[in-house]
């Protein structure tokens, strides 16, 4: 046993210094890393991952609803993704009689599964370097138009290495989705926000849905005649698990990277970006967990909002710290500098640095604008609602405002809103230079004697929060409306900077493809692989764990034990249901029984050297011989600078074992005949 731990431990440690585990590769050129995939134990061909004609693991990868991932697992249109991924579905589907959310949603047929409106899934149906095409004077719209044709078919061309390469991917869009099955919070969530971006991790973080489709298979509105999609291709499950040391694939939409970005950039996301956004995140978060502290409703009506603020709160938090201990900028500066010298006696790269540098000093002020006003302004529930009716004002009716307005406020709390407007129009007037301060915001504090009176006079008058019948002719007038109005200017200016990230905006970009070209040139052995975009990608690695402080190392594999450790019935993250408590008295694993240490226990979570970011949620994670044996969710705090520099011995990412996925289905939602259905019963 013993002897095997250290083995393990050695053989992963000993392969992420000798390969890279650093990277997001394109899947029709998988082919060019496949050499390097297989001897770190993958057994199958570049065919099985990506291929143009045949049916290959593409086929059972999906982008699920706007910003996850997620796989089929039976020839009958079963998917997996994560439980926060199919949350917003899960609750929309939720009510006061059935809680879903709270308690789980299993369907004991096909019969119980539930429709969820407005959720879509889309598979990748071909993907074509166009770059060639449009240098050759191909219109975008007419290669975009043509690639369009067939039921549900949807066409982008997204460029690589800043507009160096065009890519256009064909998709097709399902639009009958329907929950399956999800495990209580108590489960899905289990560690909350507390836990998020952790290290040892137990949480159950998965939802089970189907997608149907009409009599020929092809995408439909949801209608009782469907019938489950029959997928080309679907992921067989492994129940044998995993060890350290393992080989593992992720194949999913990662959303954001910016790995070869100057220091300029760095130093803007460290040194500006990310503490304005902590900082004021850092307040709402105390405002909110204040409210919820006192009354549970509350707390439920604001989880997902904490959620969704905490989660970029928390990984920029480890960001920052993780490029200082990294010395990001430091390094970045002096790879500059020697490209520099190369470049010096190159009259199409002398100049590049110099120039980008100046257009960074150019963007910098009004890219930070936006960002600060879009987390402070931007982040009063009542000035989005505001601007939301603003923009539909013109369009359209009382009614769909009143619609919206039953939206918003199903999950609103007036004092709340009320208190983060005053924390935020302060922060906004302290940060935002004296000539961007909208004339009328000034004389409105100015006659109502404080920030704090003038928001009351704002909460107080407005006709758009309440019961109120809304009258169409009045909303122009109301006081919320007119707030809102106030920073019409603003958002429009602010729209020149709405790009991913400030190495995007066109005035910086346009260097960074005359960059790239020179860095491809310069370093030479480099392994490049484009920047995620939310388009399909393959990482690599293996199950490995990281020192997470000196001598303290973390290994890879957690179980139902360390869930039992945190188990509190006081703390609301930490609740287990009573089921999970008995199953754990009795030992009544089953066959979901591991010997850990000579000990009986179940799998529950496991660490990999996967390059993966935001939007890798929900993939799948495969082993060597390409079958399913975890679901992605998360990456280790200390790793989230990977989406600016991949450390290998540090970065990790997280997923939950698939045999704790089956042991809930089985013991938690008696859910038998979907065991069968993936073939493991
Ligand atoms: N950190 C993960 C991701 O970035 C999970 C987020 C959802 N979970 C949560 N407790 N907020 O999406
Ligand atoms: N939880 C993230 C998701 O949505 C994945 C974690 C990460 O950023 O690595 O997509």
């Amino acid at each position: 046993m013993i002897k095997r731990l250290v083995l393990g431990v050695l053989a992963c440690l000993a392969i992420s210094t000798t390969f890279a585990d650093e990277g997001m590769w394109l899947p029709s050129l998988i082919k060019e890393r496949i050499k390097e995939m297989r001897k770190m134990g993958f057994k199958l061909k570049a065919e099985d991952i990506y291929s143009a004609d045949k049916a290959s693991f593409k086929d059972a990868v999906v982008q699920f609803g706007g910003g996850c991932t997620g796989e089929f697992v039976s020839e009958q249109g079963l998917l997996l993704t994560n439980h926060h991924c199919g949350y917003g579905s899960i609750q929309k589907l939720s009510s006061v009689e059935h809680d879903y959310l709270t308690y789980g949603y299993w369907a004991k047929s096909m019969d119980e599964e539930l429709p969820v409106p407005g959720l879509t899934v889309s598979l990748l149906v071909a993907m074509e370097d166009v770059t060639e095409r449009l240098a050759a004077g191909e219109k975008r719209e007419d290669i975009i138009a043509a690639a369009s044709k067939g039921e549900g078919y949807r066409a982008s061309i997204e460029s690589i290495y800043y507009g160096n390469q065009q890519i256009l991917y064909v998709y097709q869009t399902f639009r009958d989705v329907r929950l399956v099955g999800a495990p209580p919070s108590s489960i899905g969530k289990f560690g909350g926000d507390t836990d998020n971006w952790i290290w040892p991790r137990h949480t159950g973080d998965f939802s089970i849905f189907r997608v149907y489709a009409d009599s020929n298979n092809q995408p439909a509105d949801y209608s009782k005649e469907n019938v489950p999609y029959r997928p080309k291709r679907h992921f067989k499950i492994s129940t044998k698990g995993v060890q350290e040391g393992d080989f593992t694939m992720i194949y999913g939409f990662p959303g954001n990277t910016q790995e070869y970005v100057i220091s300029d950039a760095v130093d803007y996301v460290a040194n500006m970006s990310n503490p304005m956004k902590i900082e004021l995140r850092t307040q709402r978060l105390e405002t909110i967990s204040e409210a919820q502290a006192k009354d549970p409703a509350v707390r439920i009506a604001y989880a997902a909002k904490h959620a969704s603020i905490a989660n970029g709160w928390k990984k920029w938090q480890g960001e920052s710290l993780g490029l200082e201990r990294l010395h990001t900028i430091d390094k970045k500066q002096s790879y500059e500098a020697d490209f520099a010298a190369w470049a010096a006696d190159k009259p199409q790269y002398a100049s590049l640095l110099d120039s980008m540098r100046a257009a960074y000093k150019n963007v910098t002020p009004g890219y930070f604008m936006r960002e600060l006003f879009n987390e402070s302004i931007g982040a009063i529930e009542a000035y989005s609602f505001a601007r939301g009716i603003l923009t539909a004002y013109k369009m359209t009716n009382i009614d769909n405002i009143v619609d919206y307005r039953k939206r918003v406020l199903k999950d609103y709390n007036i004092n709340i809103d009320r208190t983060i407007a005053r924390q935020m129009i302060a922060e906004f007037l302290k940060r935002m230079p004296k000539e961007q301060i909208p004339e009328a915001l000034t004389t409105g504090i100015k006659v109502c004697g404080s920030i704090k009176d003038y928001v009351d006079s704002l909460y107080n008058n407005t006709k758009i929060l309440g019961t109120e019948t809304m009258v169409y002719e009045e909303l122009p007038s109301d006081p919320m409306i007119q707030f809102a109005k106030m920073f019409t200017p603003i958002v429009s200016s602010n729209s020149r900077y709405t790009y991913r990230n400030i190495s995007n905006v066109p005035a910086i970009e346009k260097w960074y493809r005359t960059y790239m070209q020179a860095l491809r040139e310069w370093d030479s052995e480099r392994a490049f692989y484009p920047d995620a975009n939310f388009t399909l990608r393959v990482a690599y690695g293996t199950i490995c764990g990281y020192e997470n402080a000196d001598g303290e190392y973390h290994t890879p594999l957690t179980t139902l034990d360390g869930i039992i450790a945190k188990d509190n019935p006081e703390i609301y993250d930490y609740d287990i249901p009573q089921e999970l408590r008995d199953i754990y008295k009795n030992k009544d694993y089953g066959r979901w029984s591991i010997n850990k240490n000579g000990k009986r226990t179940v799998p529950v979570c496991f660490l990999a050297s996967n390059h993966t970011s935001g939007g890798n949620s929900g993939s799948p994670v495969i082993n060597g011989k390409g079958e399913l044996v975890g679901i992605n969710f998360d990456r280790t705090w200390r790793s989230t600078m990977s989406d600016i520099e991949f450390d290998p011995t540090i970065c990790r990412n997280i997923s939950v074992d698939i045999r704790y996925v089956l042991f809930v289905v089985d013991r938690i939602g008696h859910a038998e005949y979907l065991l069968k259905e993936v073939g493991v019963k």
